[in-house]
């Protein structure tokens, strides 16, 4: 009897330790648990036997049964054991982290400011260190800015030449304008400064968009100019050209760039000049400095007595000189941008490419263009 008793517990451990063997994950091993120490198992089944035992039989399988149930579960408690290590093994494993890679990218890395907006700074960088004022005007403009405080009368064809935009007429007065050139900022900050005493003489520049109706590879309805005034009591000619020669140089960040002067005509200026810059060809692109070619990047005169007149200035006690450029075409230049109207396009893998860091600010302590960007693409 008790011999049959001792081969059934024997053959259940055999069973359930072959189980747990068998068991690969902790789901599998708590089943296991369950139907052998759990309350309706297989080993707590045999332990309530012992109630209907003799006393004898009792004390002869009371142990073996409860050194069944000792067994079972140290057992599953080491192969508890076993898995939770391989389960820890296999997660290490996955979750394995390359500490060799870049960090991700730093926001001060990713957004990039537009070339016009970064030449703008250079320019102003350059001009308030000759001694120059930043100006402004706003974009819509009255006919009288635009037009006639420059010396252009109605009828006068210079106004069909800007191929103006005008807004609908208001019921009292004549049409606003697109300005189609920064020049109305020069009568603007004249009888602004006329008004607060703060000038003659004037040094300003005025950087900003303008607008005409045309477009093709060079030209978009919307581009940006940067004017430059001097007005006081012996300014001339020679003055505006080293103010330009001194610019450009700082500008393209060369030694000395040569100009000449075409003559040319504007109303507003007299004389009138075209300003033509040194160049060469280097294949499809142009490159400033030296050669045989020369591009023409703006206009520039002697203000005309007409135009101080109108600012309310002793035409005869002051005169002056003054240029108009366009900006966008010497970002062009300068960062070798081949298409105008890709500037205009909003476009985020050019912008990534032509853009600069917000953290590059044009100074010339530390030279012109800062090379953080330049620096950071040689490295990767
Ligand atoms: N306003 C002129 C233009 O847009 C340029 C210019 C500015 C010419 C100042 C002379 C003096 O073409």
């Amino acid at each position: 009897m008790s011999g049959d008793t001792q081969k059934q517990a024997g053959q259940l451990e055999t069973k359930i330790v072959a189980a747990i063997d068998a068991t690969t994950d902790a789901t599998a091993l708590e089943a296991v648990r369950v139907g052998s120490l759990g309350k309706k198992g297989s080993v707590s089944a045999l332990l309530k036997t012992l109630g209907g035992m003799s006393a004898e039989e009792r004390q002869l399988n009371g142990p073996l049964f409860n050194a069944l149930r000792d067994k079972i579960a140290e057992a599953i408690a080491a192969k508890k054991t076993e898995l939770d290590a391989a389960a820890l093994n296999a997660r290490l494993a996955e979750e394995t982290m390359d500490m060799t890679l870049p960090v991700d990218s730093d926001p001060q890395f990713e957004g990039r400011i537009h070339p016009v907006s970064q030449v703008m700074e250079e320019l102003s960088a350059i001009f308030a260190d000759m001694g120059f004022d930043v100006a402004e005007g706003p974009d819509i403009e009255s006919q009288f800015y635009n037009f006639s405080a420059l010396n252009i009368p109605e009828a006068h064809p210079a106004r069909q030449m800007h191929d103006t935009f005008y807004l609908k007429a208001e019921e009292d007065g004549d049409a606003l304008v697109l300005r189609t050139h920064t020049s109305p900022v020069q009568v603007r900050t004249m009888q602004q400064g006329q008004a607060e005493k703060s000038g003659p003489p004037f040094r300003f520049i005025a950087p900003g968009r303008t607008y005409r109706c045309d477009s093709d590879q060079t030209h978009t309805p919307m581009f940006h100019q940067i004017e430059g005034l001097v007005v006081d009591e012996s300014t001339h000619m020679g003055h505006l050209k080293h103010t330009l020669e001194t610019f450009l140089a700082a500008f393209f960040e060369l030694d000395d760039i040569a100009i000449r002067f075409r003559p040319s005509y504007f109303p507003f200026t007299e004389p009138s000049m075209e300003i033509d810059m040194q160049c060469h060809r280097d294949g499809e692109r142009l490159v400033v400095g030296s050669g045989d070619e020369w591009m023409e990047i703006g206009g520039s005169g002697m203000v005309n007595p007409h135009v101080l007149r109108h600012a309310g200035i002793d035409a005869d006690k002051y005169q002056g000189f003054a240029f108009g450029m366009g900006i966008d075409r010497l970002a062009m230049l300068k960062y070798g941008a081949p298409d105008l109207r890709a500037f205009f396009e909003a476009d985020l893998r050019w912008l990534k490419h032509y853009g600069f860091l917000p953290i590059d600010v044009p100074g010339l302590a530390a030279g012109l263009s800062n090379k953080t960007l330049a620096n950071i693409n040689k490295a990767t």
